[in-house]
């Protein structure tokens, strides 16, 4: 099984950060193929706590190849910023390659000017975007108006498509928001200092890559954001402006679907959401609350309290279908810990009728009542079990139950935030 992609199978948020770092001990490249910095992917590794935005999440380990591939938009500032954070502690040193694509779209100051304004003009039916630009970095990208990181190092063709693309956002800016126009040269000044240091990291990443397939290597494609959150197949409009699901991983780094060996769901042992948007099985009482506090459930880029709720096996079933899922991975298991009851949905009420498909109009979805399987709670810590038959018994049932109602194993347990806290069946790569 020489490549493996890894994707949130909920609203993000689900540890992917923490399983790929995991994995990626036994790859040879890792490569983010979506989203930019949108993202935050946490690892906790020596007590150290290290939240990715864009660099893979395999960096930590030596002699890797991390790449960021073409699907995904780069804010030329946060990379550098996390290149000098991770130089500083120690890593990226000879032994361990960071790569990022000429194709990958590059995220300019009006994108994020863009962003705001237009979350701002919404008032209550705002999206909560993470403000980074995201959108219309993405927008631009299928206007084909962009900037690559490749026209960042050819200053003529740079200078030139930033004014047909800035006279644009302007436009919009000034006309159409109310706000100021934004100046040409300030981001040119900036964007070129952002370039010639980036450039020793710019390539041709697809050939990079086929090198690397050919020879036998293994890779291991890390998702960003989640299932749910997928531009086509999430709660739309209440998505990112991506492509999140593991196919993405194709397109979003220039290989074949031949390539891809398995494909893991990551989701915690609950749901979570940060932003706005339909959530079935939210709870806004004191179970809520407890989730919030004792899974720390506060965003990793921009510090929101995650909205929490139940494990929804309707929207994971989507999960499985859409991603061809063919492993799960559970975390946060050790945040459930204490409850007398657990629930699982397991079905949907809509308009007096039982449903168990995810309803693709988000307005049905912010309709549904749960239909929920209650199951009994456990009183022991687990964090310290490494092996899944010292679990519990109520664990235990938990997970079988979970690996019923899905129809697919699942392969790792996460039982607290640092690597070791894992208990894993299966390696992919083995
Ligand atoms: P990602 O975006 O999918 O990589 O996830 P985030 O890093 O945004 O959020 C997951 C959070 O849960 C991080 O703070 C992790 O350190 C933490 N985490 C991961 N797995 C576990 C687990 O099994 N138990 C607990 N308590 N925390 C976990
Ligand atoms: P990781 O990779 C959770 C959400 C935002 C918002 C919506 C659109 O850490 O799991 P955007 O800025 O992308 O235009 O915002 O998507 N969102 C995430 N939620 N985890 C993420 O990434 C997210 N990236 C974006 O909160 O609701
Ligand atoms: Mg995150």
């Amino acid at each position: 099984m020489p490549s493996v992609v890894i994707v949130g199978a909920q609203w993000g948020d689900e540890g992917k950060g923490k399983v790929v770092d995991i994995f990626a001990g036994s790859a040879d490249v890792v490569v983010r193929f979506q989203g930019g910095n949108n993202a935050g992917h946490t690892i906790v590794a020596d007590a150290k706590k290290i939240i990715f935005h864009l660099v893979p999440s395999g960096v930590l380990h030596r002699g890797k190849t991390c790449i960021i591939g073409c699907g995904v938009v780069v804010d030329p500032e946060v990379l550098l910023g996390e290149i000098d954070a991770l130089k500083a502690a120690g890593h990226l040193g000879e032994a361990t390659r960071l790569l990022v694509s000429e194709n990958a779209h590059v995220i300019m100051p009006w994108h994020k000017a863009l962003d705001q304004a237009r979350e701002e003009s919404k008032g209550k039916h705002k999206i909560g975007t993470t403000m980074r630009g995201i959108g219309p970095a993405y927008e631009e990208k299928a206007g084909r108006r962009g900037i690559r990181m490749g026209d960042l190092l050819r200053k003529k063709a740079f200078l030139g498509r930033l004014r047909e693309s800035l006279d644009e956002a302007n436009f919009m800016l000034e006309h159409r928001f109310g706000r100021k126009p934004l100046r040409a040269q300030e981001i040119a000044d900036a964007y070129l200092a952002h370039a010639a240091r980036l450039s020793e990291y710019v390539a041709d990443t697809t050939v990079v890559l086929h090198d690397f397939l050919k020879k036998g290597r293994r890779v291991l494609f890390e998702g960003a954001q989640g299932t749910l959150l997928d531009v086509d197949h999430g709660t739309y409009p209440y998505v990112t402006s991506s492509s999140t699901v593991a196919g993405s991983a194709c397109a979003g780094s220039g290989v074949g679907p031949t390539v891809i060996g398995g494909v893991i769901g990551i989701s915690k042992a609950y749901t979570t959401r940060v932003g706005g948007g339909p959530f079935p099985t939210e709870l806004s009482d004191d179970t809520g609350d407890l989730l919030r506090e004792k899974g720390a459930e506060f965003g990793s880029t921009t510090g929101r309290a995650r909205r929490c709720g139940w494990l929804d096996v309707v929207a994971l079933r989507r999960a499985v279908l859409v991603n061809g899922l063919t492993d799960v991975a559970i975390t946060k298991l050790d945040v459930l810990q204490g409850l007398k009851k657990v629930k699982i949905c397991t079905a949907y009420r809509l308009k007096g009728k039982t449903i168990t498909e995810f309803p693709a109009d988000s307005e049905a979805l912010a309709a549904c009542e749960p239909v929920y399987d209650e199951m009994e709670g456990w009183k022991d810590d687990i964090r310290d079990v490494r092996l899944m038959e010292d679990l519990p018994r109520p664990v235990q049932k938990y997970l079988k139950k979970v690996e019923t109602l899905l129809d697919v194993p699942v392969n790792l347990v996460s039982v607290g935030p640092a690597r070791q806290e894992t208990i894993i069946t299966k390696n992919p790569f083995r």
